[in-house]
């Protein structure tokens, strides 16, 4: 059978396929079944938070009708929100969520993805994305400031200079200072993305000006 040409097909073909199913797919399944997946309310953490007050307090009348005050359920409705909008919008068309482990990408977008950031309900189904029009997003938490975001989700090339990012008016009632409970929402999810890590920059200065700590 081995020498014939439908041993190498069967081989090649059907017994590759079942050999990957299984490692890939059966043996992880099994291994993993009793982990508990994280819920969008376990995700919200101190940094995602300093961003939703942030935004709270940058954009008062805007936020109390989207989401009235910036509580930690008010918090988990906006992430759900926000990813919704990002996998309908088809963000995931031009930007991965996920740094990996070749090309020195974490000299550009910062630490290597790992597998348990990804096991939580906001990652169901994964974004990884295949292909980088724009950069990844990963690590794009704190970043930059809710404010640059509003004017780029308005405008991109008000801030970026040529961009191809399409203009996303319907996140906002008129003006970039006007975000509503979409432009919110997709704002806090951009704010969570690697919030669980310790290097979520400028926490530090964000939890300062607001008095808290
Ligand atoms: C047609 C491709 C395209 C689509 C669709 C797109 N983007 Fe972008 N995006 C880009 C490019 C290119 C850049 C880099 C230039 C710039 O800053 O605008 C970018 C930049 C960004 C940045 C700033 C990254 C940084 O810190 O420099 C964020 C955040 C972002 N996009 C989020 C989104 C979200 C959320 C959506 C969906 C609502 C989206 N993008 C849809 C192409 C796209």
């Amino acid at each position: 059978m081995f020498e014939s040409k439908s041993g190498i097909f069967f081989i090649a073909g059907i017994g590759f396929f079942l050999l990957a199913f299984l490692g890939n797919g059966v043996v992880p399944m099994i291994m993993y079944k009793d982990r508990h997946e994280q819920t969008a309310e376990e995700v919200v953490n101190k940094r995602v938070m300093a961003q939703f007050r942030d935004l709270a307090q940058r954009y008062p009348e805007s936020f109390q009708n989207a989401f009235g005050e910036p509580t930690e359920e008010a918090c988990a409705e906006a992430l759900r929100l926000g990813r919704q909008l990002y996998v309908g919008e088809g963000c995931w068309h031009c930007h991965s969520q996920f740094v990996r482990p070749v090309s020195n990408e974490s000299r550009r977008f910062g630490p290597v993805s790992k597998s348990e950031e990804y096991d939580n309900e906001l990652q169901r189904p994964v974004l990884f994305g295949t292909r980088r029009v724009g950069p990844d997003l990963s690590r794009e938490g704190g970043r930059r400031g809710n404010d640059w975001h509003a004017v780029h989700f308005h405008k991109p090339q008000v801030v970026s200079t040529d961009s191809p990012m399409p203009e996303y008016p319907w996140f906002f009632d008129g003006s970039p200072d006007k975000p509503n409970r979409r432009g919110i929402a997709v704002m806090t999810y951009i704010q969570w993305l690697g919030s669980w890590l310790e290097e979520y920059p400028y926490y530090e200065e964000l939890a300062e000006v607001k008095g808290e700590q």
